[in-house]
């Protein structure tokens, strides 16, 4: 009984050591022709300098210019080739139409596609506003759509990565974010079925979904306060495993510790899921209203 005992510890210890390991090597994406989106702030700023660092050559999207020159200044102070920016809009098709163009013309080619950009949408109950779920449809979801269909050309001549930023709502709904959901519930679908469809034209593309929790970057911690009892986890780490998993070509990446056993145990105890999921978030009026009963 003991030596069984001793075996599982040791496969469980062999599992965790297996599931830690990354051997990512920021040399292999020096000199790496990569295109970033909503690159202003939170991860995909975090995801610019990671890269830089590593000495690749960038093009970072966003609408706010003055945000983005500053995000170019620290990627050349931390070791970028080059940074050139571009200011659109991502829920107007016309200004995402020449993205790829313009990126692959100053990049000479393109490496990764990173797409990580999302609307704005408030925390909170739905209350019905289909036009703004609409919106953020556009921007959240077909702008990816978009920005992918015109990469792959390019990406199949490079052998190149589209990586893209997804949540654990896209795998587990929660309230308050029903369109967010939505729109990462789409991503998921589209992206790997995509990915299903490389493989089967042996295409040598790979596409990498992550999947986050809660990261501490300012519009997720003000949009979450004193509605979410768990913690946030740093942007910087949460985006130094997005480029990891990219560069090695990972299927998918869980960030952090707690979502791959999230994702995984998901379907497995349906109530206690549902159970979890309304204690991790707080409704304060409804509260008062079953205390007032
Ligand atoms: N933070 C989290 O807790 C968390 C958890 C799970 C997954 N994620 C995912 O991680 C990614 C980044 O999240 P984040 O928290 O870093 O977001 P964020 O801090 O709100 O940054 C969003 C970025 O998108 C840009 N953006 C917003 N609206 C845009 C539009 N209409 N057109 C073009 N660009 C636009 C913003 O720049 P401008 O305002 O200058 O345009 C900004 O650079 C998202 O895909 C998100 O779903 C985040």
């Amino acid at each position: 009984m003991g030596s069984v005992k001793g075996w599982i510890c040791v496969v469980l210890v062999g599992i965790l050591g297996y599931l830690c390991m990354d051997s990512f090597d920021p040399e292999s994406i020096a000199n790496a022709r990569v295109l970033v989106t909503g690159a202003s702030t939170g991860i995909g700023e975090e995801i610019a300098y990671h890269y830089a660092k590593a000495g690749a050559q960038l093009v970072i999207t966003a609408r706010r210019e003055q945000a983005l020159q500053k995000v170019k200044a620290k990627c050349l102070e931390l070791g970028a080739k080059n940074v050139s920016l571009i200011i659109a809009d991502m829920g107007e098709p016309v200004d995402r139409e020449q993205i790829l163009e313009k990126a692959v013309t100053v990049l000479g080619g393109l490496d990764y596609l990173v797409l990580n950009h999302i609307g704005y949408t408030p925390f909170q109950m739905w209350e019905g506003d289909v036009s703004h779920a609409r919106w953020l449809m556009e921007v959240n979801f077909i702008s990816y759509v978009d920005l992918a269909t015109a990469a792959l050309p390019y990406l199949t001549q490079t052998k190149g990565s589209i990586i893209v930023l997804s949540s654990l709502t896209g795998k587990t709904p929660i309230p308050f974010a029903a369109p967010y959901a939505a729109t990462k519930f789409a991503l998921e679908g589209f992206f790997v079925a995509l990915r299903h469809e490389l493989t089967m034209r042996e295409s040598p593309i790979s596409i990498t979904l992550c999947i986050l929790g809660l990261i501490d970057t300012q519009s997720a911690m003000e949009k979450t306060k004193e509605k979410v009892s768990i913690s946030a986890y740093p942007a910087k780490d949460a985006a130094f495993a997005v480029v990891s998993a990219g560069a090695r070509r990972v299927k998918e990446m869980y960030y952090p510790w707690y979502v791959w056993p999230t994702c995984f145990f998901r379907d497995w105890f349906p109530q206690i899921r549902d159970w979890a999921i309304l204690r991790t978030f707080n409704y304060e009026p409804q509260r008062q209203e079953q205390k007032a009963l």
